[in-house]
């Protein structure tokens, strides 16, 4: 038996076809990325949410000399939702990416790591709606409807 899924990740060059709000929502993250605490690794990432009320709210990756004891940017602004917003739904993520230093990115699309993508699914059950993922390059953004596309296959438990 095999248990198969396809991902579909769309490049949208020059942010064809983008609405003015994902747009400003994309900025959002970039301004974002430009307070990120990274002084470590210097790579930067910032991140954004649009929330289904109409909210804004930002995040960027913060390091510690502890490394472990840092956190990414996506995880910062979903737990700040969690925390103090989670009766909206969160519509669409953008993440903006700047690598500044000796660490670059292996291939031209960034993928959120395994542990954000774990915790974007958990948000997608807990609202029972998907998140738009917009991820910024400067030449265009890649797009994906709903966490899937990345972790098609997310541990989940019933509650
Ligand atoms: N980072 C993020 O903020 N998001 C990701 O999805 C991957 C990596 C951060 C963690 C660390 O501060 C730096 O980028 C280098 O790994």
């Amino acid at each position: 038996m095999e248990i198969t899924r396809t991902a579909t990740i769309t490049f949208l060059k020059e942010n064809e076809g983008v609405s003015a709000e994902i747009q400003q929502l994309i900025e959002a993250a970039e301004n974002a990325r430009n307070r990120a605490y990274a002084p470590y690794s210097e790579f930067k990432v910032g991140s954004a949410i649009l929330t289904d009320d109409g909210q804004v709210f930002e995040g960027n990756n913060q390091e510690n000399a502890a490394y472990p004891s840092g956190l990414c940017a996506e995880r910062v602004v979903l737990f700040n939702w969690g925390a103090n917003h989670s009766k909206t739904k969160v519509l669409h993520l953008a993440i903006s990416v700047e690598a500044l230093g000796k660490l670059q990115p292996s291939k031209d699309i960034v993928s959120p790591c395994g542990s954000c993508l774990q915790v974007m699914s958990e948000v997608e059950n807990r609202q029972e709606t998907p998140i738009n993922i917009y991820i910024s390059t400067g030449t265009g953004i890649y797009f994906a409807k709903g966490v899937e596309q990345f972790l098609p296959f997310p541990f989940s438990t019933k509650l």
